[in-house]
């Protein structure tokens, strides 16, 4: 199974509205509650592709039970850590005249030191069952900065690859601790290199293939560099390799990091080599995006999208 962590948990509420006008009273048109979270949005990617997933992370509250009981799928067990916080509530209001969002992203109650050290022992006690972890996002106050490098430090303790998907600080701390996978976007591979990433210019993709390269050269195995709609060259043990996704019209581009990495895990734990896994991760990136809602994709979309993504070995 994939373990997947999501520290910063949380009910996303899409609103979708006719039009939206600041400083009147607006009527929201349909309202979708869903759990929320990069590491959720992964975990229902992955179960969608056919994956068993553990998800971990922090719960609390009423917030935390109904954000349970939306995960409800088959293939998903939850093994949350509770804690007394409630869990927050992330809200995007959607103008349907335009496309455009909004969002409202609540900061998340802090959690205490007793409830850290106990998401640590829980995650020892998953750890031997999982093929692959895959860590996202954000973490809330009363994480400790290093608390990822000690994750993937226990993971690879058991030779257990960790995939990972974070920003910041925390990805910094993250690249130290050798994870088998990284996916930095543009923004995140400047946090990483200190420089600007612009890959429209050839010199510009040397330099982030070059980028990637220095990842691998610090023990990091597949240094994966998402460019949107341009696709992502994937730097791993087999080459590097430039991967587009056919032209779509994207409906909601929210997640689709995520669902790339959904993508890379399920390759991974199935055995696939990376080529195969890099074809997977872009087209149900793609397929994502052709959905309204985040951390969600048509299987007839993936399938139609499958074989029309392109890889080219550099
Ligand atoms: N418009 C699009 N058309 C086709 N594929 C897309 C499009 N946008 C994104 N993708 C796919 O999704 C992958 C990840 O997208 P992106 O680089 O935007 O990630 P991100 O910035 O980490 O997103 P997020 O953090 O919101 O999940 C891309 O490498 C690409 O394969
Ligand atoms: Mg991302």
């Amino acid at each position: 199974m994939i373990l997947t962590v999501t520290l910063n948990a949380s009910i996303d509420k899409l609103y979708l509205m006719d039009a939206i006008h600041p400083e009147t009273v607006m009527r929201v048109k349909e309202v979708h509650n869903t759990a929320g979270g990069k590491g959720l949005n992964v975990s229902k990617v992955a179960s969608l592709l056919g994956e068993p997933v553990t998800v971990m992370g922090f719960t609390g509250g009423c917030n935390g039970q109904y954000l349970e009981s939306l995960l409800a799928h088959p293939l998903i067990r939850p093994a949350f850590t509770h804690v007394s916080a409630e869990t927050r509530s992330c809200i995007n209001c959607w103008d349907l005249s335009n496309g455009r969002s909004t969002e409202y992203l609540e900061p998340g109650e802090p959690v205490t030191e007793e409830e850290v050290g106990r998401f640590l022992s829980d995650y020892e006690r998953e750890l031997p069952k999982a093929k692959v972890v895959s860590i996202s996002g954000s973490a809330p106050k009363g994480v400790p900065g290093d608390y990822y490098s000690g994750l993937i430090r226990r993971a690879a303790e058991r030779g257990i690859p960790v995939l990972i998907d974070t920003s910041g600080p925390r990805l910094l701390d993250a690249a130290g601790a050798k994870p088998f996978l990284l996916k930095p976007n543009e923004d995140e591979m400047a946090q990483l290199t200190g420089r600007e990433v612009n890959t429209r210019t050839a010199e510009g993709r040397a330099e982030a293939v070059r980028a990637l390269l220095d990842l691998r050269a610090g023990g990091i195995s597949c240094a994966v560099l998402s460019l949107g709609a341009e696709g992502a060259i994937l730097a791993c043990d087999e080459g590097i390799f430039v991967g587009k996704p056919p032209v779509i019209r994207p409906r909601n581009t929210v997640g689709c990091g995520d669902s790339m990495v959904a993508g890379f895990a399920v390759g991974i734990s199935r055995g696939f080599s990376m080529p195969e896994t890099f074809r997977m991760a872009l087209a149900v990136s793609a397929a994502n995006a052709l959905s309204l809602f985040t951390g969600d994709f048509d299987p007839r979309d993936y399938e139609r999208l499958y074989p029309e993504v392109t890889i080219e070995k550099q």
